[in-house]
């Protein structure tokens, strides 16, 4: 019987790693992330400055269509400040929405007419819908990354491989038009989307130099928190939980040797 389980997992195991392997995707490097273990909590100036790398460079092919900016100023978000308990009052997050302009209406006359972002808007789409996006991209998609970290296995290390993972093609692969050589790629070697960093693309605005790797970390950690923005909140839960359930064994405990005390065993 034990034999018969230790085959069967044992097949099922190979079976999931040849999926894997032909898929194509290098497995991803493993990163240290402040966010992972049961303490884990996200690195907020890493988060800010993962936005600043978003808004720059990302948001001009990829939306991220989950995200108001009001969640910027959220508990446990990047822009978090606990002086503005309600977040669209965070003059933070105000300045961040201004800069970005969306698409309202329809007025009185029924036109639909552009003004700069509030702090109640979604981060607005680069593009009017999908065949527009891929029309600006070979043909390709560029996926919402509100999520994205979710949406792929090992999603933190895989979005760091994939964004520090650009080569140029080894021998004897023939790159079709428009295509960038990435090992890491999940759906094949060749990606419509190019390196989209190169060594001080972005300036910091708190003086952080931005090396390729800075850049992919930063954006990496403001997209993880995305994904999951009540991780912090989750995982405080969960500690006073145990808290809570060791001092009620204590408890018990101590009443069961009360209890118990005057009869000889
Ligand atoms: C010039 C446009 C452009 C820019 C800028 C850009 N991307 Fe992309 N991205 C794309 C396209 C196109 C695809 C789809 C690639 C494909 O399917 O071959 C894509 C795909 C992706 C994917 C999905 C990979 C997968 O596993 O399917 C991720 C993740 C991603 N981009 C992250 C980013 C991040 C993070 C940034 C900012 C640092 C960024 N992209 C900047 C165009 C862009």
């Amino acid at each position: 019987m034990l034999k018969r389980i230790a085959s069967l997992a044992l097949l099922a195991s190979l079976s999931a790693g040849l999926a894997f392997a032909a898929g194509g995707g290098k497995e991803a490097r493993k990163q240290n992330w402040k966010f992972e273990g049961v303490f884990g909590t996200y690195d907020k100036a890493s988060a800010q400055r993962g936005f600043q790398v978003f808004q720059e460079v990302c948001a001009a092919c990829h939306s991220a269509k989950y995200i108001a900016f009001y969640n910027l100023g959220d508990k446990g978000a990047p822009f978090y400040d606990p002086a503005y308990p309600n977040s669209n009052d965070n003059p933070v997050v105000k300045a961040i929405a201004k800069q970005f302009t969306v698409t309202a209406g329809p007025d009185s006359s029924g036109d639909m007419f552009e003004r700069p972002g509030t702090s109640a808007d979604k981060i607005p789409a680069p593009f009017a819908n999908e065949m527009a996006a891929m029309a600006a991209n070979s043909g390709a998609f560029p996926p919402d990354l509100s999520l994205i970290t979710r949406a792929r296995y090992n999603g933190s290390n895989y979005l760091y491989s994939l964004l520090t993972g650009y080569k140029d093609a080894p021998e004897g692969v023939q790159l079709s038009a428009g295509m960038s050589y990435n090992p890491y790629f999940t759906g094949g070697n060749q990606m419509a989307m190019g390196a989209p960093f190169i060594d001080g693309l972005v300036e910091y605005t708190d003086g952080t130099t931005a090396s390729v790797e800075q850049m992919s970390r930063d954006v990496t950690e403001f997209l993880t928190w995305a994904a999951d923005p009540k991780m912090e909140q989750r995982k405080g839960t969960g500690l006073m939980v145990m808290i809570y359930l060791f001092l009620l064994s204590l408890l018990l405990y101590g009443s069961y040797r009360a209890v118990w005390r005057d009869v000889k065993h």
